[in-house]
């Protein structure tokens, strides 16, 4: 459930947010076809709103085709199997139309997948792979016959913790560290150990969006922090936790996915402070702190923390051989526990083998210099996708890391149609409303530069750009209808 506090849409956007909170139990399951939903009146208690609130949302439910009423008993969820197959079926305009579903947008086939924030698999050394897990099988020949310990391989843990100590000035043992399959899993466990059904969550706006739907999965009230190029508005953050005592706030403060931008060291000292002083748990997500391209970012606000309110959450999948998804969390006993108790209930422990392979590849020379080489050809890539954005009236500011481009399209066009026409036109890209708690941003998307090669880009981006153009017909549209945010 996504809270708007108190501004002058507030009224509007609260009942399309129970809109969305319902539309999103429904698609998730939680009712089934043909049953009865919660009563205006139960549900109007239940989420602290005013009936009338409630009574639009389903309204507006009933409009969409998602209810209907039975002989005024109440609103029934209705069946979506006669539905005919429109193009808004299509997972990334339904995605554009209904909500967060990247994961969706992440899997539709097209010749250039702008939509893709992962590496090019061209650009890690395969070759070398099969030398490490030679070698690894050499070295530990039982590997395939156990189970990693949940909390993950202790030679892997002690070397991670010596890594962090020197390169981050994190000062923890191999038992503060928890091993997890991805930092996808770790934010979902981290959410479910966490966050009680109305709990406050802040998120960044925009933000990383399936950590939206992590959260809202878990009944929390999320509020938007809004990120800039400088960082957060840190007065209005003290406002939040003061007034709202939210449990967490989940950052992504170095390159930044989707916007690309870094929080600067002061905000991350400032920000520790107020997470001590409200006792609100920051969860900083920090999957792309090795992909810079000029100089490194400041220290993670793990380095600050001396009270055990900040959990470090590192992924490696984004460079380091990403099939192997080998994340890590960095955090303080009393947390931990709960960590582990949840991990072994959905699995037993991330796979030995991707482990010790990690391992051996991560902590050798070769990544070293594979690492500088993968530097240089994200930033070339990076500096194509802009060189043909100049041009295009689009607008956006250059990253110093990351994968991907957070970029304002021009005011003639109009995100829907041009979505439409990409997906024609075998090209993807992330809507910014996917990645929008509150779910505007109409007029921003995000590229990515890291999954295809120079000359991709290059074809790419021009067949896009001929889509803006053709766009300018739909401009007349555009400012006919209704939620164009250009207030972004
Ligand atoms: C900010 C952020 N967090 C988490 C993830 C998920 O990472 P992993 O592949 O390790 O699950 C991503 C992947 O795109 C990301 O951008």
């Amino acid at each position: 459930m996504i809270y708007n506090r108190g501004t002058k849409e507030a009224s509007v956007l609260l009942f399309k947010q129970v809109y969305d909170y319902l539309l999103e139990r429904i698609q998730r399951g939680e009712w089934k076809e043909g049953e009865k939903l919660p009563s205006i009146r139960a549900l109007s208690a239940e989420l602290h709103v005013h009936r009338l609130t409630v009574f639009k949302a389903y309204q507006l439910l009933k409009k969409n085709s998602k209810v209907y009423v039975k002989d005024k008993q109440g609103y029934y969820v209705r069946s979506t199997v006669s539905e005919s197959v429109h193009p808004r079926q299509d997972p990334i305009i339904r995605g554009f139309v209904q909500g967060s579903s990247l994961s969706e947008i992440r899997d539709v086939k097209a010749d250039y997948t702008f939509s893709i924030a992962l590496l090019d698999p061209n650009l890690l050394p395969n070759h070398y792979f099969s030398e490490y897990v030679k070698k690894v099988f050499d070295l530990y020949p039982k590997v395939l016959g156990t189970y990693s310990t949940i909390q993950g391989d202790e030679e892997l843990r002690e070397a991670l913790s010596h890594y962090f100590t020197e390169k981050h000035r994190f000062y923890l043992s191999s038992d503060e560290l928890l091993v997890t399959s991805g930092s996808q899993e770790a934010i979902d466990l981290i959410a479910r150990v966490i966050v009680k059904p109305r709990d406050i969550v802040l998120l960044e706006r925009p933000t990383y969006s399936p950590a939206i739907d992590v959260f809202t999965r878990q009944g929390a009230r999320i509020l938007p922090v809004e990120i800039h190029r400088q960082g957060y508005d840190l007065e209005e953050v003290e406002r939040l936790m003061k007034q709202y005592k939210p449990r967490l706030f989940y950052l992504n403060p170095t390159f930044h996915n989707p916007t690309g931008y870094t929080v600067p060291a002061e905000q991350r000292k400032k920000l520790v402070e107020l997470a001590q002083k409200y006792r609100c748990l920051l969860i900083e997500d920090d999957p792309y702190r090795d992909i810079y391209f000029d100089k490194e970012p400041p220290l993670p606000m793990f380095a600050y923390d001396t009270s055990g309110y900040v959990i470090y959450v590192r992924s490696f999948s984004k460079y380091v051989a990403p099939g192997l998804g080998i994340a890590v969390v960095a955090c303080r006993p009393a947390v931990m526990k709960e960590l582990l108790r949840a991990k072994s209930l959905s699995d037993s422990g991330t796979p030995l083998l991707n482990q010790k392979i990690f391992l051996r590849y991560f902590f050798s020379e070769r990544l070293q210099q594979h690492l500088a080489k993968l530097r240089i050809a994200l930033a070339v890539r990076k500096e194509i996708m802009e060189q043909e954005l100049t041009d295009t009236g689009c607008s956006w500011e250059s990253p110093s890391g990351g994968f991907n481009l957070w970029v304002r399209l021009p005011g003639h066009v109009h995100l829907e149609t041009l979505l439409e026409a990409s997906t024609a036109s075998s090209i993807t890209f992330v809507p910014g409303c996917i990645c929008d708690p509150l779910k505007e941003y109409r007029s921003w998307i995000r590229i990515s530069y890291s999954f295809l090669n120079e000359q991709q880009i290059r074809e790419g981006m021009s067949r896009f750009k001929g889509l803006f153009r053709q766009n300018v017909a739909a401009s007349a549209l555009a400012f006919m209808l209704p939620n164009r945010d250009n207030k972004a």
